[in-house]
């Protein structure tokens, strides 16, 4: 026989000795070959070229047999055609049985050329031909019969891994035929949950489970995600579980290659609770924005009903108390001609009966004044000037001088300026001031104090009195209108002051609060816009 030497150019050498040197131990070969002439020489190419390889030899197939029996690290058989105990196709097929997972290649003599050939449809992972062998074309076949093997195991054992992830998935998973709809494969969760059995399924179609009305939408898809490069579609659809049940499904599919046919792998999430669920979340947020729109109109309605009830009360009381005035005062005019003109013929009882109307009259007069002072607030605007508000109080005390006995200590503090009308925040000095003045007068040594102070970062104003007091228990009513916490026979008064203080504050967008004690005086305080 002759071997020819190797001929391959260098870089094929290097680009094999790559492959080769990826293997960490040595690979070791099975050499089935009874002749020894040839075995030495096959040896040799081994040898001569390659560091990293270890041989062993088998001279029979029954050696062979032995061998890969009990040596279970052998990387390739190297394989005679023809052997004392066996040859030809019966012993290919039978060291392929043996051999199992090792890759077989043949070594036959030119004489056996065409079975050679026909041997790799019976599985072997290459034929070479003794007349032609050379070292590089045997470590070429050995290092491919080596790698192709490993890819193989690899594939296999990943599509092993698709075949569990497809089986164990827990969303349903199916493979239909692509031009027949028909289903060619399907997961244990597509079983449990549509509730056919598994030949129940596979003697269906991908129509079945779609209601009639669905039909034209899913060939529509199924168009669509043909005419798609990316072979990939999603979309959602109804399906028909076994019993009738309808379910909304989002689809993921995939066309595949699948044992011939071209099939589309899908994957059919049940989303159906989910849509429930974010069903009624919307209806339930539908619901709270419909009563909100009704309350905000009810509130809107129902603040221009009492904005317009007010408005009516409020020129109702201005008209009557301005309607009132007129009547009376010509009464209180006419009781003093009378009591005038009668001064030296009626007894002393008729004369306190005249008195009494004439001051009954004033009084009403003056709560008459003073109640349309409150309502005209309602009418006018407020003015947004600065006001010096140290002047302003001076001004005011100055012109209370009438009602202040000499006794009467007052204590003005340092006091900001303040942004407002100028005529309201005399009117709020006025009636605090002049209430300091009636409730203290029974004082042997009145005092009262105007000043501000700051809590937490807010200045108030306060008008203090060491006066009568009162008592905190009727603090409520103390702001209303006609509300007195006190006597007339003790102190004179018609209980609109404080309601009007309160009203031009409010105004000004301030607050106003009140302490006190009885017979240790009261604090009103007070907060206005600072200039
Ligand atoms: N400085 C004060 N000390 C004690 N009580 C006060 C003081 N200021 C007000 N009050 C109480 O609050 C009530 C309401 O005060 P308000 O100024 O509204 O009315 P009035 O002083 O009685 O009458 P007027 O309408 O003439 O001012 C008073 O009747 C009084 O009982
Ligand atoms: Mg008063």
């Amino acid at each position: 026989m002759d071997f020819h030497c190797p001929d391959s150019s260098q870089n094929e050498v290097l680009s094999l000795l790559h492959i080769l040197t990826k293997f960490e131990k040595p690979i070791k070969l099975l050499i089935v070959e009874d002749n020894e002439g040839d075995y030495v020489i096959i040896e040799d190419l081994l040898i001569d070229n390659f560091i990293n390889v270890e041989v062993v030899r088998a001279n029979s197939f029954a050696q062979s047999q032995t061998i890969l029996a009990s040596e279970r690290d052998v990387n390739v058989v190297v394989l005679d055609l023809t052997l004392p105990d066996e040859h030809g196709e019966s012993l290919v097929l039978k060291v392929l049985e043996i051999a199992k997972n090792v890759p077989v290649i043949v070594l036959t003599g030119y004489s056996d050329k065409d079975f050679g050939i026909r041997s790799l449809t019976l599985g072997v992972a290459d034929y070479l031909l003794k007349d032609e062998l050379n070292g590089m074309q045997l470590y070429k076949s050995i290092s491919y019969s080596i790698e192709r093997k490993r890819i193989f195991n690899d594939l296999a054992k990943s599509e092993q891994k698709y075949k569990s992830l497809f089986e164990l998935s827990p969303i349903p998973m199916w493979v239909y035929d692509a031009e027949t709809y028909q289903f060619l494969k399907v997961n244990k969760a597509a079983i449990k949950n549509y509730g056919y059995s598994e030949s129940e399924f596979l003697s269906m179609g991908l129509k079945d489970i779609h209601p009639q009305e669905d039909l034209v939408k899913l060939d529509q898809a199924t168009i669509k995600s043909r005419l798609n490069e990316r072979k990939y579609y999603k979309g959602n659809f109804r399906h028909i579980k076994k019993n009738g049940d309808i379910i909304f499904v989002e689809i993921e599919s995939n066309r595949i290659a699948f044992n011939g046919p071209e099939a589309v792998l899908v994957l059919a999430n049940d989303v159906t609770e989910k849509l429930i669920a974010e069903n009624n979340l919307k209806n339930s947020e539908a619901e709270l924005e419909a009563l909100n729109a009704e309350l905000e109109s009810r509130v809107i309605q129902r603040t221009k009903d009492l904005t317009e009830a007010y408005r009516q009360l409020e020129s109702f009381s201005f008209s009557i108390s301005h309607d009132l005035q007129a009547p009376l005062r010509t009464i209180i005019d006419f009781m003093k001609i009378l009591k005038d003109k009668t001064k030296d013929t009626i007894s002393d009882d008729l004369k306190t009966c005249v008195d009494y109307v004439i001051n009954s009259s004033c009084k009403m007069s003056s709560l008459i004044t003073n109640l349309l002072d409150f309502s005209r607030l309602g009418k006018v605007n407020v003015q947004n000037v600065q006001i010096q508000t140290m002047d302003l109080v001076v001004q005011v005390w100055q012109n209370l001088v009438h009602q202040h006995s000499e006794k009467t200590e007052f204590v003005l503090n340092k006091l900001p300026d303040v942004q407002g009308d100028a005529l309201m925040i005399e009117q709020v000095f006025v009636n605090l001031i002049s209430n300091a003045i009636k409730y203290s007068s029974k004082k042997d040594r009145p005092l009262i104090e105007v000043g501000t102070r700051t809590i937490n970062g807010e200045v108030s104003f306060y008008v203090k009195d060491n006066g009568a007091g009162f008592d905190m228990a009727y603090y409520r009513t103390l702001f209303g209108i006609f509300t007195r916490l006190h006597d007339s026979n003790e102190f004179d008064g018609t209980g609109v002051g404080l309601s009007i203080v309160k009203r031009i504050i409010e105004k000004h967008g301030g607050r106003i609060w009140a302490e006190s004690k009885v017979n240790e005086g009261a604090t009103f305080s007070f907060t206005l816009p600072l200039a």
